[in-house]
């Protein structure tokens, strides 16, 4: 803990004298040599690994056997609300910005490659494809926006043929899967072109917040925190040869970004400026959008070689 500007016990450590800071370090001690036997070396360096964390924390905060109770209550809650259409540990994992930091552990910065951010629970397999500048929306409601760019490795050169994979909330905060009906909607994949270039109509982003109804939503409020995520529009790129990337871009201006994303997955490298245009004012591709107001943003994209 030293050096942590932030240790959890702090203040709150019993004075434990010598003999039980022996009981509970021979503890610790047996339970990691339990694990020497494991023949993966792997998975014994993260067994080992999570021993002395857990521990660690036990000890730090001075765990309860009622608190330790409520944690286990907590999880199997966790457990209970999950099933095919709702996962509640990837949300507790993204709430605690464990899911951010595995993202920052395995996609170094390279040489100008965009950046990554959290998946979050809402991609879909298969969704419909949609040719270039195609609408995405499929009848979602929200403001259209034309949302544009090249896909490029770091040094410029594009990348034909890059399949990209788009995702977003309606103007309601709802993921067509969040409804019951089976529809499919805010989603698709398009290619680029020779030229690497990519272009489509979508729905501006707005804010919205993740599923609070469960365990993690209780966490949320009893610590006061909001589960409002920043507005963003998700991407997935993939292409032969180069690193997948899995990331959003943010609408530059909007407020819930000072005021915190939920799962911590806001980059500025990654805040774009989503323009809007007047009803009236012609678009990009001649669509008729009989008196609507619209937006257009521009995402460039850089990927970074696979295996780095
Ligand atoms: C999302 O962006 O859709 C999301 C990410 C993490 C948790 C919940 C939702
Ligand atoms: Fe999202």
């Amino acid at each position: 803990m030293s050096g942590d500007s932030h240790p959890a016990g702090a203040g709150t450590e019993a004075p434990i004298g010598p003999e039980q800071r022996e009981v509970e370090d021979r503890l610790v001690e047996t339970v990691l040599s339990s694990f020497d036997g494991t023949e993966d070396p792997r998975l014994r360096q993260i067994m080992q690994s999570l021993t002395r964390h857990l521990h660690a924390f036990v000890r730090d905060v001075r765990l309860t056997e009622a608190e330790w109770n409520a944690g286990i209550e907590f999880l199997t809650a966790c457990g209970h609300i999950t099933d095919e259409r709702r996962q509640e540990f990837v949300l507790l994992s993204d709430v605690l910005g464990v899911s951010m930091q595995t993202i920052a552990v395995n996609n170094r910065a390279y040489k100008g490659a965009t950046e990554a951010t959290v998946f979050g629970p809402f991609f879909v397999d298969d969704a419909p494809q949609v040719p270039l500048g195609g609408d995405i929306a499929f009848g979602a409601p929200g403001q259209p926006c034309w949302v544009e760019g090249a896909v490029t490795d770091t040094d410029g050169t594009p990348v034909p043929g890059a399949r990209i994979e788009v995702w977003e909330c309606d103007e309601d905060g709802l993921y067509d899967v969040q409804y019951p009906d089976g529809r499919t909607a805010s989603r698709a994949h398009l290619f680029a072109d020779a030229d690497g270039r990519y272009r489509f109509w979508g729905l501006t982003p707005v804010p919205y917040p993740i599923p609070h109804d469960g365990p993690v939503g209780k966490m949320l409020a009893a610590t006061g925190r909001s589960p409002v995520r920043a507005a963003h529009l998700h991407f997935m790129v993939t292409a032969e040869h180069r690193r997948t990337l899995v990331t959003h871009i943010f609408v530059d201006g909007d407020p819930q970004i000072a005021i915190g994303d939920s799962v911590f997955g806001v980059k500025d490298s990654l805040i774009t400026r989503f323009e809007q245009q007047p009803a009236g004012e012609p678009t990009p591709d001649g669509r008729d959008l009989t008196g609507r107001s619209w937006a257009r943003a521009r995402f460039d994209i850089t990927l970074a070689p696979e295996g780095t």
